[in-house]
Order: structure tokens, then sequence, then C-alpha cells
């Protein structure tokens, strides 16, 4: 059990595995790229991970398909113990819902619902009925810090702000793991550090589990570990040692 120390490193229950996975899109008739050519991953419950590479390294691609967005051509995904790689489309939303929050680059709210509205349709997705999710989308903006924002509409927000609004909306159904993509790509530095201190108390006092893909050498720094990704595939943590720049 969990010792007196009671650091992460104690809870080692496995909570998502990604195995051998491989992607392709098609571009043309014959011309396909393959993003993924046996890309594997394994997380383990409450850590906060960094995923980085160069650019087109296959590492949205890869988030996308542990995040249930989008599908392997080959390869199996687990999720909190439970294959998701082949369900049925249908039971994809709910499970994205009750399981997952998403934190991008570009916020995604919806542009004509007030801060407050965008969390709360995350709510309704997962099942509860608009009064709830209006009433755990209020609770939510507050814990980020936006208690007297929640009626204005994302224009009438700073990057950061959003930035918040799209973390309430992640965190709104008490989510196992939150999948970010960029997160603080479009933030000043002192902004982008707001948010990685956010994301991280937010680890530290709740054991939810982060994947981050970044550029930020700010997020991997608070990370409890970097995985790198090089070519489609994920690189062993010696390899990536070995091969990283600097
Ligand atoms: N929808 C798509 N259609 C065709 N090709 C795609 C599509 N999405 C990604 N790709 C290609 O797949 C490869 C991997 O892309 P991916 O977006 O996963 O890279 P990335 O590591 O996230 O890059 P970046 O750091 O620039 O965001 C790239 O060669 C990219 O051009
Ligand atoms: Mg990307």
């Amino acid at each position: 059990m969990n010792s007196a120390a009671g650091g992460k490193e104690t809870l080692m229950k496995t909570i998502i595995r990604a195995t051998d996975i491989h992607k392709e899109y098609k571009l043309g008739k014959n011309n396909f790229v393959h993003a993924l050519r046996g890309a594997s991953l394994e997380i383990k419950e409450g850590e906060m991970t960094a995923i980085i590479g160069p650019s087109g390294s296959g590492k949205s691609t890869l988030m996308h398909i542990v995040g249930v967005l989008d599908r392997p051509d080959r390869g199996e995904v687990w999720l909190l113990g439970e294959r998701v790689d082949n369900l049925p489309k249908n039971r994809l939303p709910k499970l994205r819902a009750a399981k997952l929050g998403f934190i991008f680059q570009g916020y995604n709210l919806v542009s004509t619902l007030t801060a407050m509205e965008n969390v709360a349709l995350a709510a309704e997705y997962a099942g509860h009925s608009r009064r709830e999710s209006l009433e755990m989308a209020e609770t939510k903006l507050s814990d980020v810090g936006l208690a007297d924002r929640t009626r204005h509409l994302p224009t009438e927000l700073s990057g950061g702000q959003q930035q918040r609004v799209s973390i309430a909306r992640a965190l709104v159904n008490n989510p196992k793991v939150v999948l970010g993509d960029e997160p603080t790509g479009n933030l000043d530095t002192v902004t982008s550090n707001e948010i990685i201190e956010m994301m991280q108390e937010i680890n530290q006092t709740t054991g939810t589990t982060f994947i981050l893909v970044t550029h930020d050498q700010e997020v991997a720094k608070v990370c409890d570990r970097v995985i790198h990704m090089r070519d489609g595939v994920v690189l062993d943590e010696g390899e990536s040692i070995a091969t990283s720049p600097s």
C-alpha cells in the first residue's frame, strides 16, 4: 500500500496503455502520411507527463488516439482497464465526457456561449441536467479563479482567462485523465506560468493524471516524466536522453 511518504510514485497503477499504434492519413489517391509507426505509451495514475518531439513527429495524432477522438489503424488503446480503440462510435462521446478532459492550444470554446455555458455543456454531455450542469460549471469556474467572469463570452476574456475556462471545462466531470495539446502554446510567458502552476496544483491536489503535448520547456519542467517522440514512435526513455539535443 502507500508508504508514509505518500508520493505519487507509490501509486503505480497503469491508467492508459497504448501499444504499437499505427496511423496513416490519406492525402490523395496513392499518397499516405504514416503519422504513427508503432508508437507505444504507458501512463500511471496520477502522473503528469509531457510529450515532446519535433513538429510532425505524431504527438497530436497520438494524443487524439489516446483520447478516443480518433481511431488507430493498428494497435490497442486501454483506458482504466477497458479496451477503447474498438468501441462502437456511439459509446465514445459519453466515455470521453465521463473519463477524460481536453485542453487545446486554441481553447476550442463555443464563441456564442458564455464561460458558464461552455463549461456546463461538458457536464450535460456526461448526463447531468441543465440546472445541475450550470451549478457544476459555476463551481469549477470559481475554482480556476473566474467567479466574476461566468457570464462573459469568450471574446470578452483574455487568452489566459479563456484557457482557464477550458481547464474548468476539462475538469467539470472530475475526469481521471486530462489531455492537453500545447495548452500554453498561445499564451505569453507570465500567463503561461499561471496556467502551468494551475495544472500542477490540480494534479497534486486531486491526483488527476495529466498528459501534455508541448514545446514549452516550462511545462516539461513541472512534469514527472518527459516522453520523446520522433518519426511516429515514442522513444525509450534511455534512448530519448541519448538522442536529445543539449
Ligand atoms: N488530418 C491530417 N491529414 C493528413 N495528414 C495529417 C493530418 N494530421 C496530421 N497529419 C500528418 O501526420 C504527421 C503527424 O502530425 P501530428 O499533428 O501528429 O504532429 P505533431 O507532432 O503534433 O506536430 P506539431 O508539433 O507541429 O503539432 C505530420 O506529418 C502531419 O502532416
Ligand atoms: Mg501537434
